[in-house]
């Protein structure tokens, strides 16, 4: 990102890599490799799977599209993009709720995202320093315990990685992490296709993970799963909240707004999906279960390592590698809040970003405590954790999505987004018919259905 403040800046970026790179890193995260194999195997793989990929087609890119194409046409930080929208068309000023959401659905992500984050790093370590050589499985999975039951120690690497974030936001040093993610995400990628490889020949079970992800038992196709899906979707390509506003108003005008969503979502899709087929084969060649819960990718992982030749530097490659992913994805959460602290209070960007981080580390031991049993209090049967984790993705950045969608499709002018999208009428009114119908319908039908 550039230099200056950024919701004042009207610099683009350099060339067409940077964009895709920067909402690649913010799209690919703790959504993809930890989430998404924990939430498919709570509903039964191949139906989640099967849901969960028709969302990101039908949503996913259409909004994707519809996202970046508001942040570069209007070229500003999220709420005043769509306060300047809505003068200029003279629409209600209510609209600005959709920045207002924003803002809280990334605050709120985010005080759980470091936590689990915390988690990757405290593997990272402990890996390293070999507290896990010798373990049977179930040790493995008594140390996760150990780990979630341990208030200090959540606490402490979630304060690390918070830390480190802050660092990075404060100091708008977003430019040398870009530099290194072009090092770091083809470097997660490439441990993605070891351990790939690993499932695939050393499991003996990658037929059993490769069926459990991809065949569709009909009967788990419930609104249940379809909410935890769309969800999802949302929640893994960074939708809903105005992320990619932010970062469409820095692309240049010559790049391609559908060519690059699609590219994004490709990829992000593309690491879940390795992420399941590393995760599952090794669950079933340990006897660990699909639907254990936020601990899957941590124990069935480490129990892969401590039995994988010089698994040791491996797993301290692969949780230092995922921490940073997160880092990049974190730092798109906390952006939107702290563009509107700068330009609405008189704080300097660092006091604002000690000030927010704070406040989100705070929040955050809400997860810490639920976790670690201190922590009691449930609503619905659901935790501090799960309650956080549904309201925002489950409803926060759906809602949020309908409302996009809703603002793009039929207040926004067609030729304006005609012009930013640049693409031939025929398919330009497809996209709109998606925006302006069908996106709007599917999301209110899965959270109507959520809701009854
Ligand atoms: N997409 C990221 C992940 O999968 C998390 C994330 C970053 C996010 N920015 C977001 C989620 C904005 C929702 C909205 O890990």
């Amino acid at each position: 990102m550039s230099g200056q403040n950024p919701t004042t800046s009207k610099k683009t970026w350099a060339n067409r890599w940077t964009f895709l790179l920067a909402a690649a890193g913010s799209a690919i995260g703790l959504g993809n490799i930890w989430k998404f194999p924990y939430i498919a195997g709570q509903y039964g793989g191949g139906a989640f799977v099967m849901l969960y990929l028709l969302c990101i087609a039908v949503m996913g890119v259409p909004l994707l599209m519809a996202e970046t194409a508001i942040g570069r046409h209007t070229r500003l930080s999220p709420l005043n993009a769509i306060r300047k929208l809505t003068s200029d068309l003279g629409a209600s000023k209510l609209w600005g709720i959709i920045g207002w959401m924003g803002m809280l659905a990334g605050f709120l992500i985010l005080s759980f995202y470091s936590v689990i984050a915390g988690w990757s790093l405290s593997y990272a370590w402990d890996i390293v320093t070999g507290a896990f050589s010798g373990m049977n499985t179930d040790q493995v999975g008594d140390a996760f315990g150990g780990l979630v039951s341990s208030a200090p120690r959540q606490i402490f690497w979630h304060t690390v990685f918070m830390v480190i974030t802050l660092v990075i936001t404060a100091r708008g040093i977003h430019k040398g992490l870009e530099k290194g993610l072009q090092v770091m995400m083809p470097a997660l990628f490439a441990l993605l296709l070891i351990m790939l490889g690993y499932s695939m020949l050393e499991t003996g079970q990658f037929m059993r993970g490769f069926d459990f992800m991809f065949s569709v038992n009909f009967s788990k196709v419930t609104g249940e799963a379809f909410v935890a899906a769309l969800g999802q979707a949302f929640f893994t390509l960074s939708l809903g909240m105005c992320c990619l506003m932010a970062y469409g108003s820095y692309m240049p005008a010559n790049n391609s707004i559908p060519r690059t969503a699609i590219n994004v979502a490709a990829l992000d899709t593309l690491m879940a999906i390795i992420s399941g087929l590393i995760v599952f084969p090794i669950v079933f060649a340990y006897g660990l279960e699909p639907s254990a819960g936020p601990g899957l990718l941590f124990v069935s992982l480490t129990a892969a390592f401590v039995h994988m030749p010089m698994g040791e530097l491996f797993g301290f490659l692969f949780f230092v590698l995922v921490g940073i992913a997160a880092l990049s994805s974190a730092i798109s959460l906390v952006e939107p809040a702290l563009a509107w602290l700068i330009e609405r209070t008189p704080l300097s960007r660092t006091v604002a970003t000690v000030i927010l981080c704070a406040a989100i580390w705070f929040v955050g031991l809400g997860t810490v405590f639920s976790m670690s049993g201190d922590l009691t209090f449930t609503l619905f049967g659901k935790n501090f954790f799960d309650l956080l984790d549904y309201f925002t993705s489950n409803i926060l950045l759906p809602v949020g999505g309908l409302l996009v969608s809703i603002f793009a499709g039929w207040i926004m002018k067609r030729s304006t987004l005609m012009h930013e999208l640049g693409l031939s009428v025929g398919v330009f009114n497809l996209w709109r018919a998606m925006i302006r119908v069908i996106v709007p319908l599917c999301v209110l039908t899965v959270l109507i259905t959520a809701l009854f």
